[in-house]
C-alpha cells in the first residue's frame, strides 16, 4: 500500500495529556496552550472533556477554556462526551465536534466509565441523536485496543466489533488506542488488517502511547497499513488516570518530524509546535517528553 500524502493529525495534549496532571493547571495556560497549537498549523485540537469531576477533575474547567480560545478558522475544536449531560455541557459551550470513547475489554470498560462495553455503546445511541439534531460531528475511540492493564491479550476482533458498532452508529472516524502501549509493529499491523474488514482504512486513526518506547513503530507500521490519522499530544504529554502506568502519547513533534522526513503534507509547523511544547513544559515543570524538542533545544 502506498504511503499517505497527507496525514491528519489530531492533537489530544490538552485532554489526553493535561488530563493526567496531578497539579491544577490554569485555565489562562490551557488556551495559551490551545492558542499555541493552532498558531502552529494543527487542524485538530481536542480542548477538554465534559466528564463527571470526582472522576476527572483537571478537565473541571474545560467550559472556560472553551469560552477563552481564540478559534481560528479551519480548526475544529473537540472535546470528549461520555454521556448526554458531558454532551449537553458540551454543547452549551459552544463544542462543534466530540468524542465518545469505549473500550476493547470489559474490565477496561469499568474501570473507565464505570459500565461494560455495551452499556457504553447503548448509552452513546442519544448523544448520537442529539449530536445529528445539532449539527455536531461525532468521533469514536477505542481503548485498549493492543493491550489491557487488567486482563492483558485484546484480540484483534474484539476490537473490530467495536469499532463497528462505534461507525455503524454514526462516528465519522474510529481512533484505535493502545492505551497502555503494550503493542509492536507486527500487532499493530494484524490489527489494522482485521479491523480495516468492518470499518474502512480512510475512517480508522492510530492512537500510541510510548509507554514501552514503541508509539513511533506502530506510527510507521499503521501509515503502511494505509492509516492517515493520528493522535498525538504535544510534548508528549499523557497518559490516562485509569490505565496505571500508561505514560504519555506519542509526541506530536516527533511524529511531524518522521512525516516530514517521509515527505508528507500536514499543514504543521515544526518550529512553533516546539515552541508550544516548551511553553506548556515550562508550566508543568518538568522536561518535555518529545525527543525532536529534547534534540534541538540541546543545539
Ligand atoms: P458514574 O459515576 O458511573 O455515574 O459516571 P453517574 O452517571 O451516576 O454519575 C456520578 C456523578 O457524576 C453524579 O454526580 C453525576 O451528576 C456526575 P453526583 O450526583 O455524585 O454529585 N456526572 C457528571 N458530571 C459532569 N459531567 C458529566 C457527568 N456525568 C455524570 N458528563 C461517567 C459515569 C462516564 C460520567 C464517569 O465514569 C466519568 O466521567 N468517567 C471519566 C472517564 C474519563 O474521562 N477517562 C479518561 C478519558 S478516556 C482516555 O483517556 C482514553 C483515550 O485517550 C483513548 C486511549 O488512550 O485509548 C480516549
Ligand atoms: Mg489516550
Amino acid at each position: 500500500m502506498p504511503l499517505p500524502s497527507f496525514v491528519r493529525l489530531i492533537e489530544v495534549g490538552p485532554r489526553d495529556g493535561l488530563q493526567n496532571e496531578a497539579q491544577p493547571i490554569s485555565v489562562a495556560d490551557k488556551v495559551r496552550l490551545v492558542d499555541a497549537l493552532s498558531a502552529a498549523g494543527l487542524g485538530y485540537i481536542e480542548v477538554g472533556s465534559f466528564v463527571s469531576p470526582k472522576w476527572v477533575p483537571q478537565m473541571a474547567g474545560s467550559a472556560e477554556v472553551f469560552a477563552q480560545i481564540q478559534r481560528k478558522p479551519g480548526v475544529t475544536y473537540g472535546a470528549l462526551a461520555p454521556n448526554l449531560r458531558g454532551f449537553e455541557d458540551a454543547l452549551a459551550a459552544g463544542v462543534k465536534e466530540v468524542a465518545v470513547f469505549a473500550a476493547a475489554s470489559e474490565a477496561f470498560s469499568q474501570r473507565n466509565i464505570n459500565c461494560s462495553i455495551q452499556d457504553s455503546l447503548e448509552r452513546f445511541v442519544p448523544i448520537m441523536d442529539a449530536a445529528r439534531q445539532h449539527g455536531v460531528s461525532v468521533r469514536g475511540y477505542v481503548s485498549c485496543v493492543l493491550g489491557c492493564p487488567y486482563e492483558g491479550d485484546v484480540k484483534p476482533e474484539q476490537v473490530a466489533w467495536v469499532a463497528r458498532e462505534l461507525y455503524a452508529m454514526g462516528c465519522y472516524e474510529v481512533s484505535l488506542g493502545d492505551t497502555i502501549g503494550t503493542g509492536t509493529a507486527g500487532a499493530t499491523r494484524k490489527m489494522f488488517e482485521v479491523v480495516s474488514a468492518q470499518v474502512p482504512r480512510d475512517k480508522l486513526a492510530g492512537h500510541f502511547h510510548d509507554t514501552y518506547g514503541q508509539a513511533m513503530a506502530n506510527v510507521y507500521a499503521s501509515l503502511l497499513e494505509g492509516i492517515a490519522v493520528f493522535d498525538s499530544s504535544i510534548a508528549g504529554l499523557g497518559g490516562c488516570p485509569y490505565a496505571k502506568g500508561a505514560s504519555g502519547n506519542v509526541a506530536t513533534e516527533d511524529v511531524l518530524y518522521l512525516l516530514n522526513g517521509l515527505g508528507i503534507e500536514t499543514g504543521v509547523d515544526l518550529d512553533a509546535l516546539i515552541a508550544a511544547g516548551r511553553q506548556i513544559c515550562d508550566v508543568l515543570g518538568r522536561p518535555t517528553g518529545s525527543r525532536v524538542a529534547k534534540a534541538r533545544s540541546a543545539q
